[in-house]
């Protein structure tokens, strides 16, 4: 069955298989939104129904939610939770200091209100994620719908006076028509290709109206674990300032596939 895997899948297999070592009984555990996270989820599924592991799963977006229920990891909403000891999720990009830009699934806004109320946040993502520097990635922002047109005017102007070496925003589409957040809201793409100062740029974005979140995620991630499609993992700390190489034992993953919908 692991035959099947692509190179890309079998690196966030091994990257999410590691990173539910974190685990354990009775915690209260944040899950991300996205393919990678999807894997980590089918994994803490596999621990639920074949270990009998007690946990309480927060999701970060509604198909997170759903691919819980369909796996057997038990959810409850953050208010219930009130604190998280853990959160899983991905990235669309990470620099050296584990700061990272997400929101290319578009669950920016829950994934960081998921990943604060947590006392650890682990990053599982693929060689391809690392840049030298923030931006590459189209940076999302979150917008409410009303007025949307100048928030954007707003949010160029703004660029204009901050060191980025693209200022284009575009408005995410799907099918045509605006690509809606889980909470209703609109996500606005900026193509800056370089971030030089991403602490200055979060903070001038937030004190836009209009503007709910941004996808850079800073000081937040506290372990990446870095899968790669030769089945190793690299698990950096940047607490302990650790960066541990492991093989990751791929011969018993028929159950996951099963429940594979991503
Ligand atoms: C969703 C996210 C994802 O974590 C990010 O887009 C990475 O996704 P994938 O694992 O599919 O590459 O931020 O909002």
């Amino acid at each position: 069955m692991t035959a099947e895997l692509s190179p890309i899948d079998k690196a966030k297999y091994v990257a999410a298989r590691r990173a539910v070592e974190f685990v354990e009984d009775g915690m209260r555990v944040g899950l991300g939104t996205g393919s990678t996270a999807a894997w980590m989820v089918r994994c803490l599924g596999e621990l639920v129904r074949e270990d009998g592991m007690k946990i309480t799963g927060v999701a970060t977006s509604a198909r997170t939610a759903q691919l819980a229920a369909e796996v057997g990891v038990p959810i409850k909403t953050l208010d219930e939770v009130r604190w998280l000891d853990l959160t899983i999720d991905g990235a669309d990009e990470y620099d050296a200091n584990l700061n990272l830009i997400k929101g290319g699934g578009g669950a920016l806004l829950q994934e960081k209100i998921v990943a604060t109320a947590s006392d650890q946040m682990i990053v599982i993502a693929d060689p391809t994620k690392q840049v030298d520097a923030l931006g590459a990635f189209p940076l999302p922002v979150e917008v409410i719908p009303f007025g949307w047109q100048t928030t954007k005017a707003l949010i160029e102007e703004m660029l204009s006076n901050v060191d980025v070496l693209g200022r284009a925003a575009s408005l995410r589409l799907n099918g045509g028509t605006p690509f809606k957040t889980d909470e209703g809201n609109f996500i606005l793409d900026l193509h800056l290709r370089r971030i030089a100062n991403p602490t200055q740029l979060s903070l001038v974005l937030n004190q836009i109206p209009g503007v709910v979140e941004n996808g850079l995620f800073l000081d937040i991630c506290d372990v990446i674990v870095i899968g790669k499609p030769d089945g190793t993992v690299e698990v950096r700390d940047i607490n302990n300032g650790t960066v541990e190489h492991e093989r990751i034992d791929i011969a018993d993953t028929e159950n996951l596939f099963v429940d594979k919908a991503e």
